[in-house]
């Protein structure tokens, strides 16, 4: 596969030339979305060469069979499949009879290009068909953010060395499946098609999960930007319409095709209203019009660049690269839905089989938090606040009880669907993350209301769930935590987890904390909360006897908290040693031998240190930094990005910037080899925060917001903004002055560098 064939470009990434190796590797690359729906970069036209086709809908899913012969008890009903959804933005091409398909025809000048600053894609390309006719093809495709159940084709074809017959058929494909689908099973049922002059809807249901799902399409023609009416022969099958229509054209004229479609779904909607639904929005896409429509979309990704944008400066690929992960998260959840999450593909493959992960609590919150309108975090926090039952009957089913919660590892809808046993019953931190997340969000925001009115109920609920499952040891009269895989999955059923161990006491007392403040500030809550919790004075005291009493793991050799028991056992050799014939090791070496060896997949006593680096000295988290880091294989997407933030904060920008690297372009570049299955949308976030905490220094410990600058030597300045209660903070670097701007009204008080300052409107200060 020819890597680095993106061309680099500020704003756009672009591909030049078709190469059909790396085809699916762009259709992920090039992927759009709208928070709400998101597809792969297919090709409208018919292509036969390998494709991944997809198109998802967020929230929909399929909960595929997960029993196996070696059933344990507590496993998960199902595995959720996120679903291809039916396919709306297809058109077969023909030019005078002859089908357009650019596996069988050469494709010249082809050019592609996500626009990242205006929100849409589009693809050209001249092509000489075996009949001898040459024809250029150009293609603008978007999902609106501004009516998110609509996206919008323009699709034109222009004769280059011929007078003759074009022909174009738009269709809705229900008969669509998974990529990872199994034995050719299908998860949608076709319902109803309903065909009007201009406009098709297909309605079609999820089996087992019957999800409602209105598909449409509305088509009209243009010749040389003329609208033109053109007759057309309807095809209904049984699980797809067609709607043909022919036109003469001479050479040098420019036939386009305008199609709007997409999904009505029963989450939004009731079932009998989607088929209206869906001719309602194409009918309202219609009257705005294609460039209307897109006129709008350039004005919703100007509004959302103002606040997010980072901008650097002397490096376009680096550039190009912030914006990507910054546009892919856009894409990906745009905040206002809280039954909605940030899956680590997003829309852009099928890979994880779920939305949520424990990424969005450490990892997206940030991004989200500093960028957008604080009721995004909000609404994230609050996806999780409505999922406490099932998290509570997650935990029982486990063998716990009296209200504690275990929070899926995996989910859609606050259910576990995830079967791998090391993961579902042992890595258990994702637990601590949801706390962490409340207690970040409030730190950053100053909501406290937050607590009160609904944190403080998971938080007593995980409270629990950490005094039950850890082991009071006689031995050691301390307590254990026993049996689990931390962050670092290349470690199963270990003991002592020093991050898990860590952040338990941390949740167990920062709820007690939580709890005393409400007792004294919000008595109303309290009682409530105390009366449907049932919490006692003395179940308080038997967390905060597990909180005090806890175990971790140490080396008085090197001085370091150990990632879990017998950690030291292991033979350590860095990964410099190791072959690159052995890299990269989950794909190289049996599990065994992985578990065994010392090499750690991502951040994992790292990951403490950066959540928690008020807690310990700078000296401390560096020794650790030095013995962790050499043996961290980052062969997760998460990790880079953790490095290169605790890198910059002990003033090593070789390494932080090369760690950026690694995490900046690592779609882009491939530098996994698995492009082709989507993105990593989530550790996306991490690059964010590579910058703005990593190169920024940015930290909010306390609710005190503090910066300590500083810039790789390769660039000549960046920037970046942060949303930080109400004030718009902007933040400028360049290699000899850092200046801080705030664009609102509301002052904000800073730490730069140990300095205090207050930075008031339009205030400019120069460090
Ligand atoms: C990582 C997990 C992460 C998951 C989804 C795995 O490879 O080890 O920490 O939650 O991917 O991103």
């Amino acid at each position: 596969m020819n890597l680095n064939y993106i061309i680099p470009n500020e704003w756009s990434i672009i591909e030049e030339g078709f190469d059909k190796t790396q085809a699916t590797a762009s259709e992920s690359i090039f992927s759009i979305g709208n928070g709400a729906m998101g597809q792969r970069a297919n090709f409208e036209e018919h292509y036969s060469g390998k494709t991944f086709q997809g198109s998802y809908i967020g929230g929909i899913y399929y909960p595929d069979k997960t029993r196996v012969g070696w059933w344990k008890n507590g496993y998960p009903e199902y595995f959720a499949k996120v679903l291809n959804a039916p396919n709306w933005i297809g058109i077969d091409v023909k030019i005078n009879d002859e089908q357009l398909d650019l596996n069988s025809c050469l494709a010249q000048d082809f050019y592609r290009e996500l626009n990242m600053k205006d929100g849409f894609l589009k693809r050209s390309f001249k092509t000489t068909l075996k009949n001898g006719n040459q024809v250029a093809v150009e293609s603008v495709r978007f999902l609106s953010l501004d009516i998110n159940e609509i996206g919008a084709i323009k699709y034109s074809v222009t004769p280059l060395n011929f007078s003759g017959e074009i022909e174009f058929t738009p269709y809705i494909d229900a008969g669509i499946k998974n990529e990872d689908t199994n034995y050719d099973e299908l998860f949608w049922e076709v319902l109803d098609i309903e065909d009007r002059d201009n406009d098709a809807v297909i309605l079609s249901k999820t089996l087992k999960t019957n999800f409602y799902v209105a598909t449409g399409m509305r088509f009209s023609y243009e010749l040389n930007g003329q609208t033109i009416k053109l007759p057309h022969t309807v095809i209904e099958g049984e699980k797809r319409i067609d709607y043909t229509s022919k036109k003469l054209i001479a050479i040098g004229e420019t036939l386009s095709l305008i199609k709007f479609g997409g999904y009505c779904q029963s989450m939004n909607h009731t079932e009998d209203e989607l088929i209206s639904c869906a001719q309602n929005n194409l009918s309202n896409a219609a009257t705005i019009g294609f460039d209307g429509l897109l006129k709008k979309q350039k004005e919703a990704w100007a509004k959302i660049w103002e606040t997010s944008d980072i901008i650097i400066d002397g490096d376009v690929k680096a550039q190009q690269a912030i914006r990507f992960n910054i546009f892919q998260l856009n894409q990906t959840y745009s905040g206002e839905d809280s039954r909605l999450n940030i899956g680590p593909k997003g829309f852009t493959g099928e890979k994880y089989g779920g939305s949520t992960y424990w990424d969005t609590e450490a990892y997206c919150i940030p991004f989200y938090m500093s960028t957008k309108d604080k009721e995004v975090a909000r609404n994230l926090l609050l996806y999780r606040y409505n999922q406490l039952d099932k998290a509570i009957e997650n935990a029982e089913k486990l063998g716990f009880n009296s209200g504690a919660a275990l929070y899926p590892m995996v989910t859609m809808n606050g259910e576990e669907c995830h079967n791998e046993w090391e993961i579902t019953f042992e890595e258990i931190h994702r637990n601590g993350a949801m706390i962490y997340a409340i207690y970040n969000y409030v730190n950053y925001t100053g909501d406290y209301n937050y607590i009160p009115e609904f944190g403080m109920e998971v938080m007593i609920a995980v409270a629990r769930f950490w005094h039950q499952r850890a082991t009071y040891s006689n031995a050691k009269n301390q307590y254990m935590i026993l049996g689990v895989t931390g962050p670092n999955e290349y470690e199963n059923n270990v003991n002592n987890n020093f991050y898990t161990n860590y952040l338990a006491k941390w949740c167990i007392e920062y709820t007690a904390e939580n709890l005393e403040k409400l007792q004294n500030e919000f008595k109303a809550d309290y009682d409530r909360i105390i009366e449907t919790t049932k919490l006692s004075d003395l179940e308080i005291e038997a967390w905060l006897k597990v909180a005090n009493l806890m175990y971790f793991p140490i080396s008085e050799k090197h001085n370091i908290y150990l990632q879990q028991d017998g950690f030291l056992d292991k033979e350590i050799i860095p990964v410099s040693e190791l072959s690159k014939r052995d890299r990269p090791i989950n794909q190289k070496w049996s599990w065994d031998r992985i578990l065994r060896s010392c090499y750690i997949k991502q951040a994992d006593v790292l990951q403490g240190m950066y959540l928690f680096e008020n807690n310990f000295e700078k000296e401390t988290i560096e020794k650790h930094f030095d013995f962790y880091e050499p043996i961290t294989v980052h062969e997760s997407s998460l990790s880079p990005c953790i490095h290169s933030i605790l890198a910059a904060s002990f003033d090593r920008m070789p390494k932080a910037y090369e760690q950026y690297l690694r995490t900046s372009r690592l779609d882009l570049d491939d530098y996994n080899h698995e492009v082709h299955e989507g993105l990593h949308i989530t550790s996306m976030a991490g690059t964010w925060s590579a910058i703005v905490q990593g190169f920024g220094g940015m930290r909010n410990f306390d609710g005190q917001l503090s910066f300590h600058p500083q810039i790789p030597k390769e660039w000549k300045s960046y920037s970046f903004k942060i949303n930080f209660r109400g004030s718009t903070l902007k933040v400028y670097k360049n290699q000899t002055e850092c200046v801080f701007t705030n664009e609102s009204e509301i002052p904000v008080q800073i730490i730069v560098d140990g300095v205090e300052k207050i930075i008031s409107k339009n205030d400019l200060v120069t460090i």
